[in-house]
Order: C-alpha cells, then structure tokens, then sequence
C-alpha cells in the first residue's frame, strides 16, 4: 500500500531547518529520519529526552545501512543533523518555553511540521483546562504557530508548516459550543473527538492560508492513512474501531509508518510544492475534504473561538502575524 505515493530523492541544504513534533516514534519517526537523511537539520520537539536519544541512535543506524544499501539522494556525513528539544504539548507552559528556547538557540525555522497527535479514551482535562486531544493536536500547535510566526515571516527562503490531519475528520460531528467536551465522561466519543481535533487542523489551514496568502509562508495538511503505530491503543476498546481495523488489514490499506510518512515528507520537502498553500493531500495528491471542513464561516468561528481560548498567551505582535502582517511593518502603521 502506498506504492504510487512518493517524494523526490533530493539532497536538502543542511542549514535548512524542520521542526517535528512528535518525532520519536510512529510516523513523526520516519518524517524526521528521511529529511535528516537527505540531508536538513531536524529539530525533534519530543516529551522524552531518553525516548528521543534513543530514536537518534536508531536513526543513525538506519542511515548507515541505506547508505549500505545504495539508497539514492542521501547525504554524505558522519551522522544525521538531529537535535532535541523538549516539548509537552498538554501544556501551554511546556510548548511556550520550547518556543521561548528554540527562539535563543538561534536556529532559523524553515519547516514546521505539527505531526504529534494523541487519543484518549476517557475525557481527561489538561493543567490548562482543556480536553486533551484539543489541546495536544490542535490547541497547542496552534499556540506554536503563533508565536514562531514573526521569525517565520523574516525568512528569506520558502517557508513552510505542514499540519498532519486525518480522514477521520470525515467520520465526527462539529459543534462550537462543546468544544472542549464537559459532558458525562461514559457519554465521551473518543473517535468523535479525535476526529474534531484533527477536522480544527484543516480548518486553521483554510484561515491561515488565507491570511499568509502574500507570505513567504505556505500552509498545507495530510493524511497518513491508515498506519500502524501506538495512536490506535485508546481506541483498542471500541467495536466499531475494531471492525474498521479488521477490515482495513483484510483490504490491505493498513500502511508501514514510512508508507505514511510519504505525503508529509513530500508537502515538506518537495519544490514543485513551494507555492502550494491551502491544499489537503492524501496519496501525495490533494484530496477531498468534508463540507464542514471548508466552510469559511465556520473556519473563522473557530479561528476566533481558539484565539479566545489562548486568551493572554500571544504578544501584540504574534496576534498581528496571525492576521496576515508584516512583522517588519510597526503596529502603529
Ligand atoms: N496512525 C494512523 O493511522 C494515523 C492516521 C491519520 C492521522 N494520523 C496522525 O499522525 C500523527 C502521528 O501519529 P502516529 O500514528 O505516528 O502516532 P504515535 O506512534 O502514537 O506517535 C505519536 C507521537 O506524538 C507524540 N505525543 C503524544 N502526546 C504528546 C504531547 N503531549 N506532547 C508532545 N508530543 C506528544 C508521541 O510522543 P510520546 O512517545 O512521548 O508519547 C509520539 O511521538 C498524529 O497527528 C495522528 O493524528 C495517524
């Protein structure tokens, strides 16, 4: 499965630099290894240190034997640019010091790819007060993005943020109002809200697509397909996630996590997509999305819905990046 799908085999400036959250294992994993082996600096924004070394150590690994093996496009270097950086995305004071220290490393940021992602079975409430899938996969890359958007901006290079979304937008329901579920723990959908959290990345692709439309900026987001990795183990329980799950491994469509890494690291790294903004892909090609996905005045409902939630947490300058300025005009312009 995904054999049609691909990215260009190209060698990658090493001062050209990625951000991956959630790069020590699962799809994160694969995305981080093939740029770093093409030859960019990848900036593995992870929870655990220990996991993360350990991932570097597998990755040099594996970079050693492709290199064995002939593989084409890789890079010649003793070992893969990789470095980590420590970052909880269930917490809005976790994900503002990994902002905060990747800003005094002093690395530039040309690919942010927002690729962590959780499921939770039960609906626990994050130290900020909210339902964690919300915040984990959308809230706090969102947080993210907004506050690494003014360096973004100064870049003289393309520049781009890939958010990793999912078909299972496809299969929720969309209501504003409960959001951030407070409802009757044994009345929770798991696969419901999974499925918003990853339907708010698309729509915050629509809205910033929009406002980034005259950046240096393009915003894209993806579907893996089906891949597996430890995502599924809160939805283990559910009939209806098993049934999906054996029926998806007798047709064949259950992918090897590189086989879902393929379209994110072509929206990251493939030149013919350098102006390509505001596009969902699938396969590598752009795909559909549901109705409620691309209605544009649900999109800014929940854009101004999310800024109210991260009330307090962005500079003056930050929320006038997000609305499409330049941050080398001044905000008295
Ligand atoms: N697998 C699929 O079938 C599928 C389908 C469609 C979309 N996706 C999307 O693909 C992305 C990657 O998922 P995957 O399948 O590779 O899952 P995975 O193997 O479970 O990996 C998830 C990654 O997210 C990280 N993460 C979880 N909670 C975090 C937090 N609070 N702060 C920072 N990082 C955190 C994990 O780190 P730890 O090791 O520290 O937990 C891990 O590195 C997700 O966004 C998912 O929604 C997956």
């Amino acid at each position: 499965m995904g054999a049609k799908q691909s990215f260009p085999r190209e060698q990658i400036p090493q001062n050209r630099t990625f951000v991956v959250t959630g790069a020590n294992r699962g799809i994160g994993y694969e995305i981080a290894k093939w740029i770093a082996m093409l030859g960019g600096t990848v900036v593995m924004a992870c929870r655990s240190e220990d996991e993360t070394m350990k991932a570097m150590r597998q990755m040099d690994q594996e970079y050693k034997e492709e290199k064995a093996k002939g593989t084409e496009g890789l890079v010649d270097v003793p070992e893969l640019s990789l470095v980590f950086m420590e970052l909880d995305l269930s917490s809005f004071k976790s994900t503002k010091a990994f902002v905060q220290a990747y800003k005094d490393s002093g690395r530039p940021l040309h690919v942010l790819i927002c690729n962590a992602g959780i499921s939770k079975a039960k609906p626990e409430q994050t130290e900020d007060g909210f339902e964690f899938m919300l915040q984990v996969n959308y809230l706090s890359h969102f947080l993210m993005i907004g506050q690494l958007l003014p360096m973004m901006k100064k870049n003289e290079s393309e520049t781009r943020i890939v958010l990793v979304s999912s078909d299972a937008h496809k299969m929720c329901g969309y209501n504003l109002e409960a959001i951030n579920y407070q409802g009757d723990p044994s009345n929770f959908g798991v696969l419901d809200y999974y499925g918003r959290s990853k339907l708010y990345q698309i729509m915050q692709m629509h809205c910033l697509h929009r406002r980034l439309r005259n950046s240096n900026i393009s915003v894209t987001s993806a579907h893996p397909g089906m891949v597996e990795t430890k995502i599924g183990a809160e939805f283990k329980d559910r009939t209806a996630y098993q049934l999906f799950l054996k029926m998806s491994r007798l047709v064949g469509v259950m992918r090897t996590p590189i086989q879902g890494a393929t379209t994110i690291i072509n929206s990251a790294v493939n030149p013919d997509l350098k102006s390509v903004s505001g596009v969902y892909f699938k396969d590598c090609q752009p795909a559909s999305t549901t109705s409620v996905s691309r209605d544009e005045v649900k999109q800014e409902e929940l854009w101004n819905k999310t800024l109210e939630f991260l009330k307090g947490h962005f500079t003056e300058e930050e929320i006038y990046c997000l609305e499409g300025a330049d941050p080398t005009e001044t905000l008295s312009d």
